[in-house]
């Protein structure tokens, strides 16, 4: 088992390599089929992206492609899109419209920093630029490869997928789910991506159907166990470890498994869905002991 550590030196590694690759795409230089890069617009997606933040969307789908062997350009690649995805997701998710949040990864929000016309954009153009990544032939793949990525990735981001989740959890607000609808909303609006970032790596890293759905299932184990978490966080932690407001999620209604049931039964399951998560990566052995570290930080986690 690798301990915590180690694990947080790797996962800062990675950070560090995902965030070098973001800088480099969304530097100034004009591509192909291009006419401009207005600097204000460039300068939000900047803010909502090269901000700090775990990286852990990334982290999962390199690490799931190193699994199976594939390390490089075609991983980092694809894992710096999932993050662009990510990073829109949270621009608009702080919205007025939306949460209504000021502070993000301890800095003013994109719409605060900006206005909101712009964040709006800034989340307009980073969605469309992650699919931009996966399609540009620099990202080495076979063409089977790309197209499942690039379907995997529209699926999990939109209507049955992370905005889909959005929609559920702001109309939570007004009609309360029960515990199922509590689940599929979360396992949509932050699930999806996470699994997307474990079955991404094992698309990447070509592996056989039966793998590829197995570390799919343990992303969606660590996926609704990463929103339990932070809403755990929202309750425990204070908004200067956050990097973003916390004890908001009560007054605002939001529709939680901590609401729910309270603080030590969403403790007991962050247990229960990491153990999940570990059997399912029973087959792999030693090899994916960097894996079962990740989902015992996404329960653990403190920030
Ligand atoms: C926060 O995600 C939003 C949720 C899906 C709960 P992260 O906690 O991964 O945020 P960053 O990327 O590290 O800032
Ligand atoms: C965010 O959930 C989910 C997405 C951004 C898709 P939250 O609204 O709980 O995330 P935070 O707490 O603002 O990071
Ligand atoms: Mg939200
Ligand atoms: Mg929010
Ligand atoms: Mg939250």
């Amino acid at each position: 088992m690798m301990d915590d550590i180690a694990f947080s030196a790797r996962l800062e590694r990675r950070a560090q390599t995902v965030t070098d690759t973001l800088r480099a795409l969304l530097d100034g230089r004009i591509r192909d089929g291009e006419i401009d890069r207005p600097n204000r617009l460039l300068q939000a997606m900047r803010h909502g992206v090269l901000n700090g933040g775990k990286r852990l969307r990334p982290f999962l789908l390199i690490e799931t492609a190193a699994l199976f062997g594939a390390d490089g350009d075609a991983a980092l690649r694809a894992a710096a899109a999932l993050e662009c995805v990510h990073c829109y997701s949270l621009i608009h998710d702080d919205l007025p419209a939306m949460d209504d949040d000021d502070l993000r990864r301890g800095q003013p929000t994109v719409h605060r920093a900006f206005d909101e016309a712009t964040a709006i954009l800034a989340g307009d153009s980073l969605l469309t630029l992650a699919f931009d990544i996966v399609a540009d032939p620099a990202t080495p793949l076979a063409a089977q490869a790309r197209t499942a990525l690039i379907l995997g990735l529209a699926r999990a981001s939109g209507v049955g997928g992370m905005a889909g989740g959005q929609m559920l959890d702001l109309e939570a607000e007004r009609v309360r789910p029960d515990e199922r609808g509590i689940i599929r909303l979360q396992a949509m609006k932050t699930g999806a991506l996470i699994r997307f970032a474990c079955e991404a790596g094992a698309v990447v890293g070509d592996a056989a159907p039966s793998d590829r759905e197995r570390l799919a299932e343990f992303g969606s184990a660590i996926g609704l166990a990463f929103q339990i978490a932070d809403d755990l966080l929202d309750v425990t932690a204070s908004s200067e470890r956050m990097g973003k407001a916390t004890g908001k999620d009560a007054g605002a209604g939001k529709a939680t498994l901590v609401a729910l049931h309270g603080v030590d039964w969403a403790r007991r399951q962050l247990d229960s869905l990491v153990e999940e998560a570990c059997d399912l990566l029973h087959p792999f052995g030693g090899t994916a002991d960097v894996l079962r570290a990740a989902a015992s930080f996404v329960a653990d986690r403190s920030s």
